[in-house]
């Protein structure tokens, strides 16, 4: 079997991240976000940086890298703050590394086809889109709304740093398509 680059949804990781991380109560939205960040930080950040090193592309598996390290640090943050919450695996983060998993094991032909870097970077867009834009800000808003204003700047300060990664993986992406 070979990957199918063409397919909207990269192996379904996009789909994983947008349903992870929409629910309406302040608690879950923490156990939820915790997640996200967790599967970032642990499995998808660390095998888009060998896809872009295994491609020759050093500078974007830095990037990656360094994303990674903020996203154990997102989580850390949130867990902080949530110290009585168990953060287990749910169906949906199970099917997630099922999928990094996938891709993993067809390393070669991700990292030698010129388009799945390019995949990852859009993967890694669109997710730090989502939580830069809606997610995080909204989880801000949850928690004020509900006079948490702790949760609330810690919410702020993730949504600061999603923004940054957003921009860094925009300039990869348009300095891809420019090379390419
Ligand atoms: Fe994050
Ligand atoms: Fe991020």
């Amino acid at each position: 079997m070979s990957l199918q680059f063409q397919e909207e949804d990269f192996m379904g990781i996009d789909r994983f991240f947008q349903e992870a991380v929409y629910h309406d109560d302040t608690s879950l939205n923490a156990a939820s976000s915790i997640e996200v960040e967790l599967y970032e930080h642990e499995y998808m950040y660390p095998t888009f940086a060998r896809v872009a090193r295994e491609s020759g592309n050093e500078e974007v598996a830095s990037m990656f890298d360094a994303i990674a390290r903020e996203e154990g640090e997102h989580a850390e943050l949130l867990r902080k703050l949530y110290p009585q919450l168990e953060v287990k695996d749910s169906p949906e983060t199970l099917e997630a590394k099922r999928l990094v998993a996938e891709i993993e094991s067809q390393m070669k032909v991700v990292a030698t086809d010129p388009r799945g870097l390019k995949r990852a970077l859009e993967t890694a867009l669109e997710v730090e889109s989502i939580e830069a834009t809606k997610t995080y800000p909204a989880f801000a808003a949850l928690a004020r709304s509900q006079g948490k204003e702790e949760i609330a700047q810690a919410f702020d300060e993730v949504t600061r740093s999603e923004v940054r990664h957003m921009h860094w993986v925009q300039k990869a992406l348009d300095r891809l398509c420019t090379a390419a």
